[in-house]
């Protein structure tokens, strides 16, 4: 490979990887036969919601392993930080475009379920026939009950991670690996 490992500005980074990218490929492979099993559809097939932009990299990969029929409808959430107590919000999304239809929705991660949460309410009002979700990433125990994923990659311990579509000041998203940043870099 021409990648240079040590001059490519992100190694230096990277304290260690939590799930490296040939582990990150075999669950994705899983999780495609899962969510294909769980969608017996001929017709219209599903419609498939990335939550830009953490799950751009996730549902590049699975949608290509996923053999079901499948309109990609893009949507975009405001970004917020835990403690500044703003909700997310809905910035652009598919509308009227989910009604009556099989959803799937993608993202990277399920930490307190808030993006999961306004995600799911702002498709709900367009009435898709159904409504699923799919994470890369869970950190047990920090989302309500109510709040809940269908299909899941991982469980993973409480910790920053970035890395296959994980940012962090919207950089680390190429890093082909889930990792966790030196911490120095988060001060
Ligand atoms: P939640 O709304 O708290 O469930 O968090 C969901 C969003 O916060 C994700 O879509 C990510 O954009 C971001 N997020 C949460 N935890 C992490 C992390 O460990 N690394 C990078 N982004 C994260
Ligand atoms: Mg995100």
């Amino acid at each position: 490979m021409a990648l240079q490992r040590h001059q490519n500005g992100m190694e230096a980074d990277i304290a260690r990887v939590l799930i490296d990218r040939e582990r990150i490929a075999e669950r994705v492979d899983e999780l495609a036969r899962e969510i294909a099993a769980a969608y017996p559809l001929a017709g219209d097939g599903i419609v498939i919601v990335p939550v830009l932009a953490g799950a751009l990299i996730f549902v590049s990969d699975l949608i290509r392993r996923l053999p079901v029929k499948a309109q990609i409808r893009m949507l975009l959430a405001s970004s917020y930080t835990g403690t500044s107590g703003a909700e997310p919000r809905i910035l652009y999304g598919p509308g009227e475009q989910v009604r009556g239809r099989h959803v799937l929705i993608v993202d990277d991660i399920l930490d307190s379920g808030r993006t999961l949460q306004a995600v799911v309410a702002d498709l709900s009002r367009h009435e898709p026939a159904s409504l699923r979700s799919c994470v890369l990433l869970r950190k047990p125990g920090k989302a309500p009950e109510g709040v809940a994923a269908d299909f899941i990659g991982f469980d993973i311990e409480d910790v920053f991670v970035v890395g296959y579509g994980l940012d962090f000041n919207s950089y680390y998203r190429n890093w082909p690996d889930i990792a966790v940043l030196r911490p120095e870099l988060y001060t």
